[in-house]
Order: structure tokens, then C-alpha cells, then sequence
């Protein structure tokens, strides 16, 4: 045991013409709205965001409806008053909840093979991955784990405790993953979908890994579709120097 198997997900906004799911965005936000949101905070994403082309795409009116659910303390008239798209969202309302602004970004999913990074080139960082995987790796622990063991059990999570009554004699841990402080926060049809798109388990944690990567990275499709450009302006340049080459020495051959 010991390393945790991240499973590769197909996102839409894969590979180098991938863009985000504008339908798939909005599901992740329910999610978040419905679920995560009530330990997890996505403190350096303003709401005005979820209106922008690209991302979740709402339209004004729900975006300023959407911020009016927040209470914000406004210094300026040392009272609270309802959220506005100007706004960001709330930061973590539970204190050992981390920030999932920048998390799709702050996690790998894929590593190796010895140190080479090569699974990355090929599948990507991992990050939503890792999170949607993380979502559904929550196991019954090992028989050898303490009935009292603090958290739960999951094969994907590496960085929590693990009972010494789970290690072999060099220290070893027996089993895949080690033990998280945050519950299992789905179950599957934990939320309804507007549209009836299917709210099993695999589906929610792909959604709002998908939404998580918007927060962390939202101007990907730009980013794209620049270094696109950038590429087939390049390759025409080429094109038109070699000719340039070409004509500026016929005489001299
Ligand atoms: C940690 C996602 C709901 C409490 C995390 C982490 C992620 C995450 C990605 C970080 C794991 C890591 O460090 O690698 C989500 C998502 C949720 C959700 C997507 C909704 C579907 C909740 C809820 C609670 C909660 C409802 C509280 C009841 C925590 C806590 C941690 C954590 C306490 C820290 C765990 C530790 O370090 O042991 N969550 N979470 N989460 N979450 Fe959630």
C-alpha cells in the first residue's frame, strides 16, 4: 500500500482545446452552494465572476440575487448589509475547513514515474482530479485501525493520520490512503439538478471538482485560446520568412 490511486477523469476542459462546460459549471456551483458551503469558503473569487463568459455564465440579475444570500460586514457603514457581485465569497465558516479558491491548483493528482513527471505531461497536474476522486474514496477503515481512530478512512487522501496498528514493522503503511477530519460530504443525490442531468456520486464530485477548477484557474479557456493564436501566428511567420529567405538570395545562387 502507500500510494493513492487518483482516478483520471475526463473533464471538458482537458487537453489543449479543452474549455469549460458551462451546464457542468452551474451543477458544481450547486453543489458548492448546497454542500461544501457550509464549512468551505471560496474567499478570492468574487461573485461577479459566476457571470462571466467562459465560466458559470449567470445571467446579472442571479448573480446579484446569488450575492444577496451573503451577509457582508461593511467597514464603511460598520454594519453588516447583504452581499453585491462586488463582493467575494464568504471565506471557510468552519475554522479547520481550508480555502477551495486556488485548491484545483494546490493539489497533484498524478506523479511520476520515478520523479519524472512524465504522467503529467501526459494526463495534466491532476488537481480536479484529485479532488473528485477524493470525494468518492471514502472507505469502511482497515480492521486493524483503532475503533476511536480520529476521522475517516480515505484511499485518497495521504496527508492525514495513520494508526501505528496499520504500519508493518519498517514503518510501512499497510493500506492506501490515511484518515481525513472532514465527513464523507456526499452521498449522491445530495442535490437536484434544475435540468434532471443524473446526480449520482461519480457525476456531483466530477461537477463540483469541474467548478473548483474554474475558481482556481478562470481565464483557462483564454489562456488557450492565446497560446493558440500565438502558435498559428508563429507558424505563418515562419512560413512568410523562409519565402523572404528564398527571394532575398535567388540572385546570389
Ligand atoms: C478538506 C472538498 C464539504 C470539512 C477538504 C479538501 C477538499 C475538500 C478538496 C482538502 C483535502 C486535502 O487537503 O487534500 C470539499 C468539497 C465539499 C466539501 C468539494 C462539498 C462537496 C465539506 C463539508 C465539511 C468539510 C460539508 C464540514 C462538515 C472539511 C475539513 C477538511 C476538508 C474539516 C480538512 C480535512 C483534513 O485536513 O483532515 N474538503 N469539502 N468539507 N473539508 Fe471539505
Amino acid at each position: 500500500g502507500g500510494e493513492a490511486h487518483v482516478e483520471n477523469f475526463d473533464f471538458p476542459f482537458d487537453g489543449p482545446f479543452g474549455t469549460y462546460d458551462t451546464n457542468q459549471l452551474q451543477r458544481g456551483l450547486q453543489i458548492y452552494t448546497e454542500v461544501c458551503a457550509a464549512c468551505h469558503g471560496l474567499k478570492f473569487v468574487p461573485l461577479r465572476t459566476l457571470a462571466d463568459e467562459g465560466g458559470p455564465s449567470l445571467p446579472e440579475d442571479q448573480v446579484r440575487a446569488y450575492a444577496e444570500q451573503f451577509e457582508v460586514f461593511d467597514p464603511e457603514l460598520d454594519d453588516t448589509r447583504p452581499g453585491t457581485p462586488v463582493d467575494h465569497f464568504p471565506r471557510s465558516a468552519l475554522e479547520n475547513a481550508p480555502d477551495l479558491s486556488l485548491m484545483a491548483k494546490a493539489r497533484a493528482g498524478f506523479h511520476g514515474p520515478y520523479g519524472l513527471g512524465i504522467n503529467q505531461l501526459l494526463k495534466g497536474i491532476g488537481g480536479p482530479e484529485y479532488i473528485a476522486t477524493l470525494l468518492i474514496s471514502y472507505e469502511d477503515p482497515p480492521s486493524c485501525a483503532p475503533e476511536d481512530f480520529a476521522g475517516y478512512y480515505n484511499t485518497a487522501f495521504t496527508a492525514g493520520g495513520y494508526p501505528e496498528d496499520c504500519k508493518d514493522e519498517d514503518g510501512g503503511h499497510m493500506y492506501p490512503g490515511s484518515w481525513i477530519a472532514m465527513a464523507p460530504p456526499l452521498a449522491g443525490e445530495d442535490v437536484e439538478f434544475a435540468d434532471g442531468h443524473s446526480n449520482e456520486l461519480h457525476h456531483e464530485a466530477q461537477d463540483v471538482a469541474a467548478f473548483l477548477m474554474w475558481t482556481a484557474e478562470p481565464k483557462l479557456s483564454q489562456r488557450k485560446q492565446a497560446g493558440f493564436v500565438g502558435v498559428l501566428f508563429l507558424t505563418i511567420l515562419s512560413v512568410l520568412l523562409y519565402l523572404t529567405n528564398k527571394r532575398l538570395w535567388a540572385p546570389v545562387k
